[in-house]
């Protein structure tokens, strides 16, 4: 089996260094893996002119998982909007058809404390996003940046989700929560957007055709950030587009204590590798200070053990000795609490200490 790592920009480098050293204990243990390596973003805009180069974008399509640091930062905030490190990604996402985004979030036992909620509220949160990332407002034609004959711009982007695209990721959430808690909430603005109507009817009507057993809402996005931080407990599966997955997912972290403990899936159908970034940024502002938490890489490749590689044996494995690493108070910078202060390679050590 192939991994291909894409460190990226800002801390993306030193956190998929330590999901590297957890890979590489892995192997040392018998686990069949090459681990690659190509750069991305920012860095391969410094390096080839383009955030994603076709050799690049090969060795992602002949690997059976790709892992992803981070794209971006002030640095290539001047370079022209087709070669944004951004677009390296989108095009990885959009290519390779990785059309469901597993985002999942929890309220870690030892980390209730580094919430800025109180305890009883998010005690118990486990849900996971089911984000649609291969449509919307993200790649909807036309868009564009264009002058007025009057003077003035006019900027624009187009909503558009077709029912195959709606039906294919519902039928992803759907399946998720039967393997969970069995409940599904989608979230739309179909008060106010056309595609939010259409977005609803198939996601009811799939419903009713093939998983009457799984409970299903449905609410606006709005009302769902709301709801979001009243009580986190009520959600399972939080089926959503792509615009409003990327604001939800970010908001929900805080459930967590920190976007540095989220990581991240992307699923397509057949054959395609599985794309896993932790969905936090580049982070420029500690970039290089070994201040980034690596756990959401971490994480990632737990996730890319247990969707891509079939070893949901390993992927526990890994995920118990993050907890164990929190439980035992080490916590980088951007968590609250805990008895030990540690770097990003320091909780690298630790992490992998208790792997074993
Ligand atoms: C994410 C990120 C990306 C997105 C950016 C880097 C293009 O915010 O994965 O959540 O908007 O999808
Ligand atoms: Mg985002």
């Amino acid at each position: 089996m192939k991994l291909l790592l894409l460190p990226g920009d800002g801390i993306g480098p030193e956190v998929t260094a330590v999901a590297r050293a957890v890979a590489e204990r892995l192997i040392s243990q018998g686990l069949a893996l090459d681990i690659e390596e190509a750069a991305f973003g920012g860095a391969s805009i410094d390096a080839h002119g383009t955030p994603l180069t076709d050799a690049a974008f090969a060795q992602a399509r002949a690997a059976d998982a790709v892992l992803m640091g981070a794209v971006g930062g002030p640095k290539w905030a001047g370079v022209p909007r087709t070669v944004r490190p951004e677009r390296g990604l989108l095009r990885l996402r959009r290519e390779l058809e990785l059309f469901a985004n597993l985002r999942p979030v929890r309220c870690w036992p030892a980390l209730e404390d580094a919430t800025p909620y109180k305890p009883q509220t998010v005690r118990g949160a486990d849900l996971v996003f089911v984000r649609e990332l291969t449509g919307g407002v993200y790649f909807g034609e036309p868009r564009g940046i264009e002058p007025l004959p009057g003077g003035g711009r006019r900027g624009f982007d187009t909503q558009v989700y077709t029912s195959a695209e709606i039906v294919r990721v519902a039928r992803a959430a759907f399946r998720l929560a039967e393997t969970r808690r069995g409940k599904v909430t989608s979230v739309d603005k179909a008060n106010v957007m056309e595609s939010g109507v259409l977005w609803r009817e198939e996601v009811t009507a799939l419903h009713a055709a093939e998983f009457a057993h799984v409970a299903l809402d449905h609410m606006y996005a709005d009302a769902c950030a709301m709801a979001l931080t009243r009580r986190p407990t009520d959600f399972d599966v939080i089926l959503t587009d792509n615009l409003f997955g990327d604001v939800l997912s970010d908001a929900a972290a805080m459930i967590a204590g920190s976007l540095g403990m989220l990581p991240s899936a992307a699923l397509g159908i057949g054959p395609t590798p599985g794309l896993y970034e932790p969905i936090h940024g580049s982070a420029p502002e500690i970039a290089g200070q070994d201040a980034a938490n690596p756990c959401a890489a971490v994480l990632s490749l737990a996730m890319a053990l247990r969707h891509s590689f079939g070893r949901a044996d390993l992927a526990a494995r890994v995920e118990a000795a993050v907890e164990a690493t929190l439980t035992h108070g080490f916590r980088t910078s951007d968590l609250a609490g805990g008895s030990r202060r540690v770097g990003t390679a320091a909780m690298g050590t630790a992490i992998l200490e208790r792997l074993g």
